[in-house]
C-alpha cells in the first residue's frame, strides 16, 4: 500500500470555528423561516452535519446523490442524479451545501434542475471554493474558505475514496 503524506491546510479547530460563524450568519439571513438544507454525497455530509447543529431556526434535511460523466480528473458537466431527494423543493428555503466547488460545472447543472422544482429560494453554501478552477460560473452565497489551486482531502473530501473520515483538511503530497 502506498504511503501518501498529508500536509494540514485548515486545522479541526479552524474548521469548527469557521462552520459556527457560517451557522450564525445562515440563522440571522434565515431568520423566521425554516431553512432545508440538501446535501450532495457523499463529500457534503461531514460538513452538513456540523452546520445544522449551528444553525439555530428550524432546519430540515434531504440528500441526493451525483455522479459526473466524462471521467478523468475533470468533471464534464452532464450530471447523473444517481440519488434523488426524497422530498420535494416547491415552496421551500433551499440552501444546498457542498464540501468544494471546482470548475462549477456539477453545480451549475445540479442548481438547474433543483430551481425547475420550484422552491420558494435556492442559495448555496460551500466549505471550500477554489475560485481559480471556475469555468462555469455559479454564485455561492456563504463561503468557508478560498483556497488555492491544490488537491485537498478530509472534512468530507476524498482521495481514491481515502481521507473523507480527516476531522481536518489537508493537502495530499504528489497529488495534482
Ligand atoms: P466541479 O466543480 O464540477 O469541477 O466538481 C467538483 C467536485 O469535484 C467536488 O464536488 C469534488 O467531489 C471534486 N473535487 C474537486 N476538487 C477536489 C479536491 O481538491 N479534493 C477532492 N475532491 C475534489
Ligand atoms: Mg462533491
Amino acid at each position: 500500500m502506498m504511503a501518501e503524506t498529508i500536509h494540514v491546510m485548515h486545522s479541526e479547530e479552524e474548521v469548527a470555528k469557521r462552520i459556527e460563524e457560517l451557522g450564525k450568519q445562515i440563522s440571522e439571513d434565515y431568520k423566521g423561516r425554516q431553512v432545508h438544507l440538501i446535501c450532495v454525497l457523499k463529500g457534503g455530509v461531514f460538513f452538513m452535519c456540523e452546520l445544522a447543529k449551528r444553525i439555530s431556526v428550524p432546519v430540515s434535511m434531504d440528500f441526493m446523490s451525483v455522479s459526473s460523466y466524462g471521467g478523468g480528473t475533470s468533471s464534464s458537466g452532464v450530471v447523473k442524479i444517481a440519488k434523488d431527494l426524497d422530498e420535494p423543493l416547491e415552496g421551500k428555503d433551499v440552501l444546498v451545501v457542498e464540501d468544494i466547488i471546482d470548475s462549477g460545472r456539477t453545480l451549475s447543472y445540479l442548481l438547474e434542475i433543483l430551481f425547475k422544482r420550484h422552491p420558494n429560494s435556492m442559495r448555496l453554501c460551500t466549505l471550500l471554493d477554489k475560485p481559480d478552477r471556475r469555468v462555469r460560473e455559479v454564485k455561492v452565497d456563504y463561503t468557508g474558505f478560498e483556497i488555492e489551486d491544490k488537491f485537498v482531502v478530509g472534512y468530507g473530501l476524498d482521495y481514491a475514496q481515502k481521507y473523507r473520515n480527516l476531522p481536518y483538511i489537508g493537502v495530499v503530497e504528489g497529488v495534482e
